[in-house]
């Protein structure tokens, strides 16, 4: 790497070359033609399996770009579990509508607040919206209603319209008793000066689930309205969808094959994980680190259970414990038949040829695998969709076989040929 120098002009010489230094790695990387895009904060341009719900909020705001003054406060409640696409379907819909707006020679501004990361009480929260929507205005010394009022009447004046998101709205209202009024206030933007036209044009909440509503009074209730816009969680055809279009985006062609989207698809749809694309990414991103620090040219399923594994360890070492020595022996029958084959699935023939080589090794007489893969599947340890398809859940399959390997030896008491040693065992 390269050597820090002393000295004011030679440091930043040091820091321009480190920046192009690792601007051109970044370049060159065998693995990652755009990492950054793997970011849960990147909104890519296209969303797989959401153009329904973004057309469907586009289609609740539509007309407010043509005659602005003439439409509605419209109030909208998106409610799904985490990961799914509200954010960033929200915040398409309404980048879209701008464009709308600008083709009609209309500003529209969007206001997003993530309540989770800038909560805090009403006013702290009116503030920042006055100060997404109109950076230049004082907010000191308003009362959190005339700070309303204000940006009212400034959008009015300065012909803007406005599109306010409020996200992860479930969260402030479960920690903030008097964060309620918030919604009254709102929903109700277009009663402050009912003779008036409003420029608030959409008003839009973003939350997990429904639980808050047990926390609202009636009247906030009322004006939320009770139909949200609900989001499915995704199936695994779709987030293999999903993933193969960002993968586009941030990985060279040849670093992802199709094993690799099916592998973290499969993960991501399992009922811990519960299709959180997030989670998706991150094990795309960390797995292709592995792959570019281990030089392997390309991302490999084993790398994505890896890292899965580090994050959800299907089999910890108490579960190894608790397996009888040929339930032992067949596991690492089955990891070296995939190492060999380097498939995330591998034939029950193939198998029993490693279970037979690894007889031989520990020097004991021929292991019956069949008798014991029920008992793995039942256990979740490995996955067996058919008897030509056998595979492992989730951890690393490099890491599981010294782990198994050393159980053997240690209730043995010898260590196989391969480990070298070669001792007599039963
Ligand atoms: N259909 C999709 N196509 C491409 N990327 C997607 C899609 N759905 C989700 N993502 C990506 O997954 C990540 C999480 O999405 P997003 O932040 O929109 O989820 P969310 O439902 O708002 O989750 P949370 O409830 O945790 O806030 C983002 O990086 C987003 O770009
Ligand atoms: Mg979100």
């Amino acid at each position: 790497m390269l050597k820090k120098p002393k000295g004011i002009n030679a440091l930043i010489v040091y820091i321009l070359i480190r920046s192009i230094f690792l601007t051109v790695m970044e370049f060159s990387s065998p693995i990652f033609r755009d990492r950054s895009k793997l970011s849960p904060r990147y909104v890519p341009a296209e969303l797989p399996h959401r153009e329904k719900q973004v057309e469907e909020i586009r289609y609740a705001l539509k007309g407010s770009y043509f005659k602005p003054d003439e439409f509605p406060l419209t109030v909208l409640q998106i409610i799904g579990s985490a990961g799914i696409g509200k954010t960033s379907t929200v915040l398409k819909s309404s980048k879209l509508l701008e464009d709308e707006f600008a083709n009609n020679r209309l500003k529209l501004v969007t206001a997003y607040v993530n309540l989770k990361l800038h909560g805090g009480n009403k006013y702290a929260i009116y503030r920042l919206l006055l100060e997404r929507v109109a950076p230049e205005l004082p907010a000191q010394g308003m009362s959190a209603e005339e700070m309303l009022r204000y940006l009212l009447r400034h959008l009015r004046d300065k012909k803007i319209y406005v599109i306010i998101i409020l996200d992860e709205i479930d969260y402030l209202i479960k920690i903030s008793k008097d964060s309620g009024g918030i919604i009254y206030d709102l929903t109700r933007l277009n009663e402050f000066d009912p003779d008036k036209p409003c420029n608030v044009k959409g008003v839009i909440f973003i939350a997990r689930s429904t639980d808050f509503y047990s926390r609202l009074d009636p009247a906030e209730l009322s004006t939320l309205g009770r139909v949200p816009m609900k989001f499915t969680t995704y199936s695994i055809n779709q987030v293999s969808d999903i993933l193969v279009s960002r993968c586009s985006e941030a990985f060279n062609a040849i670093a992802i094959g199709s094993d690799i989207i099916d592998e973290v698809s499969k993960f991501t749809t399992s009922p811990s994980v519960n299709g959180d694309i997030r989670y998706a990414l991150d094990l795309l991103l960390y797995a292709g680190n592995l792959a570019e620090s281990g030089g392997t040219g390309r991302v490999l399923a084993d790398q994505v259970r890896k890292v899965h594994g580090q994050i959800h360890p299907s089999i910890s070492s108490l579960d190894v414990e608790e397996l009888s020595r040929n339930q032992i022996l067949t596991l690492i029958a089955i990891i070296r038949a995939l190492k060999t084959k380097r498939r995330q699935y591998v034939d029950l023939k193939e198998i029993r040829l490693h279970a037979s080589l690894l007889a031989e090794e520990f020097k004991i007489k021929k292991l019956d695998v069949e008798d014991h893969l029920d008992d793995l599947n039942i256990k979740n340890i490995i996955e067996m969709r058919s008897l030509k398809e056998i595979g492992i859940h989730s951890i690393s399959l490099n890491e599981l076989e010294p782990l198994l390997q050393g159980q053997i030896e240690r209730r043995n008491g010898h260590k196989s040929t391969r480990g070298g040693s070669g001792e007599n065992g039963n």
